[in-house]
């Protein structure tokens, strides 16, 4: 972080830091749901007209967000009935608060800017984790292979009789989002107590992502429990730096992974991500498919320093300055587009949720074919800033330093400006859009200008300063390959006739297609980030119950889970492992 040195001020930087993911992940998928729900409240109670009368219903409605059956186990359906059995009862629950109690009990916090793993002490908080874990599940650490990569890194393998199927990748992270000293006593019960009162479990990590991690290996050992022996393998791998964007941890897994099992290798991923809402009338699941990009640039005038008593025209400041106030007046602007997540998100929202208006279930429908529908969608949809969020690439300028007192003319100013790219768009094409809205004004003000490595426009004379554009801390990603669905693809498949499964199977529900799958997006980004090679069938997805009238805290104060949406977690991972195993198309 060369840039740093160059800061007037490096002090001000200790609590800024890289590329926080306290865009929270978590919270990136829930509010795909939260937005929906309050788009429907909106739409019920604004006056929509929507012009129906040119559209020409060509769509029918099975092509429209299709779905599935429950798939429940068959060859693997004793085994199945069995542990369906253990989750039922109460002393399986009691288990299970333990289990997730004690790992919550552990503090595992990680932060940003953190020294190599040997370096910086703050990483032995996983040893104590790590034992814990080898307490709580005996099974797994006698019967599955374990690798330790870059120390704390947990890659678990448990080996398939039939090595001609391509393993399952399921995915966590042990680190947790740190909690402010600070904020301690706002807490309803202190943060690392995993306390249970008698409904919820408390504490930091309950949700994101304990759930997931002590989820997967609860899953496992009752499996284990009940002797069963996988004819395809399943790997584990958890991170433990996600929430501090996962070098250490998950980039250095994912080598691990690619050397041991090579590209295109697994079956599927699961990660962490969306969960499923009972609201606005419909239970939906949100499996995430795609992940938004992510790019900080760094703006950064240098002009001649020198007494403020004679000043230039225009300062480092005052050209930075004008410079922002140019970016703020051009958005990026977002489209509707087929054949985009969000797209594909409408179009499940538009088939399943009977309380959204019928002019607007009817455009989204039309829209399938018809240009006119497809804006009116977009007007509609888009007055909600997530969903516009989640078409488009976003820009907001989250950083601003310059100057050292009020005398001496600033010799340089700098802004971070943060995107999220669109998931049809990319890292070069925000570079370069960035690059062309700047260059007038740095003409203007004399400036020789260069961005991202390359020199823009110099001058003929010699430049009052210089502009430069840059990727702030080298963290720049692209959006995710976007995981297939339905149609042509078995993984996504079998992904939903499992949610649909679990859900179902202490519900009294049998082949009822009670939840609906609607494949969701990410605004912020998991661990999943450096799984591209592994496979294309990647899904965020932790079948979380996601709450919208008690907000679970995640990455705040007061996090908690339901434990018995927790304990439905379990069966989710456990459906999904055998599901996964008796598949012969995945
Ligand atoms: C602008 O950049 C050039 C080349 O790096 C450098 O020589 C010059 O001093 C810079 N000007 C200012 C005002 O910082
Ligand atoms: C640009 O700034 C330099 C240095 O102050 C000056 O010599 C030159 O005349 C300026 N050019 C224009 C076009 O303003
Ligand atoms: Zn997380």
């Amino acid at each position: 972080m060369s840039d740093e040195k160059k800061d007037i001020l490096p002090g001000a930087m200790a609590n800024v830091g890289p590329r926080k993911s306290k865009s929270t992940i978590l919270v990136a998928a829930a509010s795909v749901w939260l937005s929906i729900t309050v788009f429907l409240l909106w739409a019920r109670t604004s006056q929509i007209i929507i012009q129906d009368a040119l559209g020409i219903f060509t769509a029918s409605s099975d092509e429209i967000c299709p779905q599935l059956a429950p798939l429940v186990p068959s060859t693997n359906a004793e085994i199945w009935e069995q542990v369906g059995q253990v989750y039922g009862t109460e002393e399986f629950k009691n288990k299970a608060i333990d289990w997730l109690g004690g790992a919550v009990r552990v503090p595992t916090e990680s932060f940003d800017k953190m020294e190599p793993v040997g370096v910086d002490p703050r990483w032995d908080a996983f040893i104590p984790f790590h034992e814990y874990l080898h307490k709580a599940y005996p099974l797994i650490h006698s019967t599955l292979e374990l690798t330790k990569v870059n120390t704390h890194g947990l890659l678990y393998h448990w080996k398939g009789s039939d090595s001609s199927l391509k393993p399952l990748l399921l995915a966590a992270h042990q680190d947790v989002v740190p909690v402010d000293p600070r904020t301690v006593n706002e807490w309803e019960y202190p943060p690392y107590s995993g306390h249970f009162d008698g409904e919820n479990l408390w504490g930091r990590g309950s949700v994101d992502d304990k759930s997931g991690l002590i989820g997967i290996l609860s899953a496992i050992e009752t499996l284990l429990q009940k002797d069963f022996t996988p004819r395809r393998s399943v790997v584990l791998s958890f991170g433990f730096d996600e929430e501090a964007s996962g070098v250490y941890g998950a980039q250095q897994l994912s080598k691990a992974l690619l050397a041991k099992f090579g590209e295109n290798s697994f079956a599927m991923i699961v990660d962490e991500g969306g969960g499923y809402s009972t609201n606005a009338g419909a239970v939906i699941a949100v499996p995430a498919i795609a992940e938004k990009g992510y790019l900080d640039v760094r703006i950064e005038v240098a002009s001649p320093g020198g007494h403020s008593s004679v000043p230039p025209e225009h300062t480092s400041i005052g050209m930075l300055a004008s410079l922002l106030v140019l970016l703020e007046s051009h958005p990026y602007e977002a489209h509707l587009e087929r054949n985009t997540p969000v797209y594909g998100l409408i179009q499940c929202v538009g088939a399943h949720s009977p309380e959204l208006p019928g002019s607007i279930r009817r455009a989204i429908k039309r829209s399938l074919h018809s240009d006119k529908a497809l804006r009116d969608v977009e007007k509609e949809f888009f007055q909600n800033p997530m969903f516009k969020s989640f078409a488009g690439t976003s820009q907001a300028i989250d950083l601003i330093q310059g100057g050292v007192k009020s005398n001496a003319l600033p010799e340089q100013a700098w802004a971070v400006v943060n995107h999220r790219i669109a998931t049809q768009s990319s890292v070069g094409a925000v570079k370069s859009r960035d690059t062309a809205m700047l260059s007038h004004l740095a003409s203007q003000f004399n400036l020789s200008y260069s961005a991202f490595g390359e020199l823009v426009h110099g001058h003929s004379g010699p430049a009052y300063g210089n502009l430069t554009l840059s990727d702030a801390w080298g963290t720049a990603l692209e959006p995710a390959p976007v995981t297939p669905t339905v149609k042509d693809a078995a993984p996504f498949r079998l992904l939903s006739g499992t949610i649909k499964a679990a859900y179902n199977s202490h519900r009294d529900l049998k082949d009822e297609d009670e939840v609906k799958i609607a494949p969701g997006i990410m605004s912020g980004n998991t661990d999943t980030r450096y799984y591209w090679k592994l496979t294309k069938h990647i899904f965020r997805y932790g079948h979380w119950r996601m709450e919208t009238t008690k907000l679970p805290g995640i990455h705040t104060v007061n996090e908690f889970i339901v434990v018995d949406s927790f304990v439905e977690m379990i069966r989710f991972y456990a459906t999904l492992i055998l599901n996964a195993d008796e598949s012969d198309t995945i």
